[in-house]
């Protein structure tokens, strides 16, 4: 029954690293392959859903038929999302955003000359929890990569950034999550908790999207 939620509903999707420019050669990201982001994106897609994906620099090709709007920076992210999300019903930040970019970007390439180089940083908009304290705020469904205390971390966000759920990703099981083909995922909401093994990422982010369609239906009937 969970299977009809969410068709016709707009869904946004943040996926990928963000890109951080320090001067015009260099910048700073992450090792994020936006593959969970595009599979969630598929997998709503499927369930009939209106999906906008908006994608940090990845190298994945653009899925069929789901608008794909790509950005580079946080701030660009930021900005693209905030004027698509206006008018959606469910929105997924599963991207890596950079937490901090440099203060001051350079015009020209910063030059070799000490042995020590300071860069300063400044912290960065925060998508998700911008997103979620929006007085028409969406159904928000967020991630959390942890290297420890995964359910602590992860139900601090939830409660933080004002979100309905939080799926919680353990980074430091290499053959899991960022850049491999396999993810597992700890599901928390404020009144349950669902765990969903190890699985590839297509078929994982099915299970997700169920579980989405599933509490997006219980929250918005609360
Ligand atoms: O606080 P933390 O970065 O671990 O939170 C991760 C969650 O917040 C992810 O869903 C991520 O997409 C989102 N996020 C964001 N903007 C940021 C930082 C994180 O949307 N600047």
């Amino acid at each position: 029954i969970f299977e009809q939620v969410l068709a016709g509903k707009r869904i946004t999707i943040t996926a990928g690293p963000t890109r951080e420019e320090i001067d015009p050669v260099r910048y700073l990201s992450n090792h994020s392959s936006g593959k969970m982001g595009y599979a969630l994106a598929i997998a709503a897609q499927e369930l009939g859903a209106t999906v906008t994906l908006i994608s940090g620099p990845v190298n994945l090709l653009p899925p069929a038929k789901i608008k794909t709007i790509s950005v580079s920076s946080a701030q660009q992210m930021h900005d693209a999302v905030m004027q698509t999300t206006h008018d959606c019903d469910i929105f997924i930040g599963c991207a890596a955003v950079a937490d901090y970019r440099v203060q001051q970007k350079t015009n020209q390439k910063i030059k070799k000359s000490d042995s020590e180089l300071t860069l300063t940083f400044i912290k960065n908009p925060d998508i998700l929890s911008d997103v979620a304290h929006l007085a028409n705020a969406p159904f928000t469904l967020g991630f959390a990569a942890e290297t420890q205390n995964l359910r602590e971390y992860a139900l601090g966000k939830l409660q933080r950034k004002k979100l309905n759920m939080i799926a919680a990703n353990d980074v430091s099981d290499s053959t899991i999550g960022f850049n491999s083909e396999q993810n597992a995922l700890s599901v928390f909401w404020s009144k349950g908790e669902k765990k969903l093994d190890v699985a590839d990422k297509q078929l994982l982010a099915r299970q997700l999207m169920r579980l989405v369609a599933q509490r997006y239906t219980e929250d918005t009937n609360d």
